[in-house]
């Protein structure tokens, strides 16, 4: 029979309607894939349910051993087209064979515990799967050659690839510290409780007022837990709109209307913009939507946004429509932390982060949230604020078990946050980046808002005649990594027309201001050449590609970059 035209009676592996103990499960038959089934026919008779055994039908040599297990009739059936048998043993009590194979240890000691495991458990990655570790060594070269110039990412220390590549992986804990679904996480609960702790403590916060969640396995996720927790379903969020420098998990639709993002699938968004001549957020505009849409959420921080906010006008809008004030300050956590820009945490009611962009952390998710149980006055309504919801909406309503990995290696990158060198990377990630905007800006390249205030810039390629698009293709021919991203023209249309350049990467190689004018010389020369392909073959994407085989400006400046790339190191591992 087809499983899923399975007996309603029947259930596998739960033993809830056995009225016998149930038939718990050893390690010798896991090997086998077996597990308790019960049965109301067929234990209609005694009123005790009889344990059938599950085999795989290539695996029916094994079922008869020493004549003690006798079996009833085969029910066939398949799973995902596997054909299977249900074994019915007539005597629940002698279900399992007498003769089960024993370990003996012959040799004591590490040796002898090693041999207990086949070789699949302490091979190096080399050796188990030497075509990953190939690939993996070309990533790795990568990295090291190349000059990194995404604003959102970074390279972690040693201790935090240590974590992230340890046995805590191995460890199932869902819950909260001290109330999790399975035993065993008293050190698990431990390093959760220290991450929590550190990360207070990194953001200067106060445990009487604010709490923290570090499992989301996303920033994504954590702003989907902060909206399942606090809303209800088609409930308004209103966030900067993703081609003005917003995020996608804020919410987003194309021109057409096709929903994009899952925030824009289940709440309804309505997003606000930047000024297309000034690039800075348009604050009237956004007050007057607000106050026309009645967002329960109002959102600030973005993916793409080089000046500072106004929380404190941001504040004053969500108090006017009765809104929560939230932020997502993926993209600058680390000036946060170190005190480079101003402190959401002095205006919001929840902030949000990832946890590997300028906080130099593993990848993740982490929620801030005020404590307690707080209504705010929304329309005819309130809204209940309440903490226990946003952790609820992370685990169970959104995620499963949280990556115990991860937390601890967010820990270690906490611990680091915290530190006097750790403000001085910040400091020297914004001169790095006014550097290198003052180099562009000197060779008379047009920067939204005319620069920056933190660690990104958008540099608007159209004034150029170049497809961001095309720009990006040759700096990552010539190993320079960047996105182009969106810039709004004055007549407001939508082209991927600039690039969005960061320096949290290469600051964390050690890169100072001079080198920075040193990449300005390069973005300069990718420019260029990118500006002469255009012209020799067009500029749609198609016939662009043409003009860079074999084209010797780009090998010229690859092997320029390539040699500035490689002076200087890479934290957490030696080439
Ligand atoms: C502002 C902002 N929020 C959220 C995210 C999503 O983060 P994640 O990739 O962890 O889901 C990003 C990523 O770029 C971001 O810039």
């Amino acid at each position: 029979m087809e499983f899923s035209n399975a007996q309603p009676s029947l259930s596998l592996g739960f033993s809830t309607h056995m009225s016998s103990a149930p038939v718990t499960p050893t390690m010798a038959d896991e090997n086998m894939f077996r597990c308790s089934v019960s049965s109301s026919s067929s234990s209609s008779s005694s009123g005790v349910s009889v344990p059938l055994q599950l085999l795989d039908r290539k695996d029916e040599e094994v079922r008869v051993e020493n004549g003690e297990v006798e079996y009833g009739e085969d029910e066939k059936f398949s799973i995902l087209g596997h054909p299977m048998c249900l074994k019915r043993a007539r005597d629940g009590s002698s279900f399992l064979p007498k003769n089960l194979p024993k370990r003996v240890f012959v040799e004591s000691g590490i040796g002898g515990r090693r041999k207990s495991i086949p070789c699949w458990g302490n091979e190096s990655m080399k050796v188990a799967d030497p075509e990953i570790h190939e690939i993996m060594e070309k990533e790795r070269q990568r990295q090291f050659r190349g000059i990194e110039l995404i604003a959102s990412e970074n390279f972690v220390c040693k201790a935090v690839m240590e974590a992230l590549g340890s046995h805590l992986t191995n460890k199932y804990s869902e819950g909260m510290p001290g109330a999790r679904l399975y035993t065993g996480n008293q050190h698990i609960d431990q390093i959760e409780l220290l991450c929590c702790e550190r990360a207070l403590a990194a953001f200067d916060l106060d445990s009487e007022k604010w709490g923290v969640n570090v499992q989301p396995y996303s920033c994504t996720s954590a702003n989907f837990a902060v909206y399942t927790g606090l809303l209800l379903p088609s409930d308004r969020i209103m966030g900067l709109d993703s081609p003005s420098g917003g995020h996608l998990s804020h919410g987003y639709y194309t021109p057409s209307g096709k929903k994009v993002s899952a925030a824009s699938i289940f709440f309804e968004s309505l997003p606000y913009k930047v000024n297309p001549q000034t690039g800075y957020i348009d604050y009237d505009k956004l007050e007057e939507k607000a106050l026309d849409f009645r967002p329960k959420i109002l959102i600030c921080g973005g993916s793409s946004y080089p000046r500072e906010w106004d929380y404190a006008r941001f504040r004053r809008i969500a108090d006017k429509c009765g809104a929560i004030l939230m932020c997502d300050m993926a993209h600058i956590s680390g000036l946060v932390a170190a005190k480079e820009c101003i402190s959401p945490f002095d205006y919001c009611d929840v902030v949000t982060s990832t946890t590997h962009k300028s906080l130099r952390g593993p990848r993740g998710g982490i929620i801030f949230y005020r404590k307690g149980t707080r209504s705010r006055k929304h329309g005819e309504g309130n809204i209940h604020f309440d903490e226990d919801k946003i952790n609820f909406a992370v685990f169970p309503a959104l995620q499963g078990g949280p990556h115990n990995n991860h937390i601890a290696a967010l820990a270690i990158a906490l611990k680091q946050v915290a530190t006097p060198e750790y403000k001085a990377y910040m400091q020297q990630v914004k001169k790095n980046a006014k550097a290198l905007a003052f180099s562009l800006l000197r060779r008379k390249c047009r920067l939204v808002t005319g620069g920056t205030d933190n660690h990104l810039l958008l540099w608007d390629l159209t004034s150029l005649g170049l497809a961001g698009k095309n720009y990006e293709k040759v700096c990552e021919m010539c190993y320079i990594t960047l996105n182009k991203c969106a810039i709004f023209g004055d007549s407001g249309a939508i082209s991927p027309g600039g690039v969005r350049i960061g320096t949290p990467a290469m600051t964390s190689r050690g890169c100072l201001e001079a080198d920075f004018e040193t990449i300005a010389d390069f973005l300069l020369r990718a420019a260029q050449i990118t500006c002469i392909v255009q012209k020799e073959h067009g500029i749609m994407a198609k016939d662009f590609v043409k003009g860079l085989q074999n084209n010797k400006d780009i090998s010229d400046l690859r092997n320029r970059v390539e040699t500035f790339a490689t002076q200087f190191a890479m934290p957490g591992f030696d080439i």
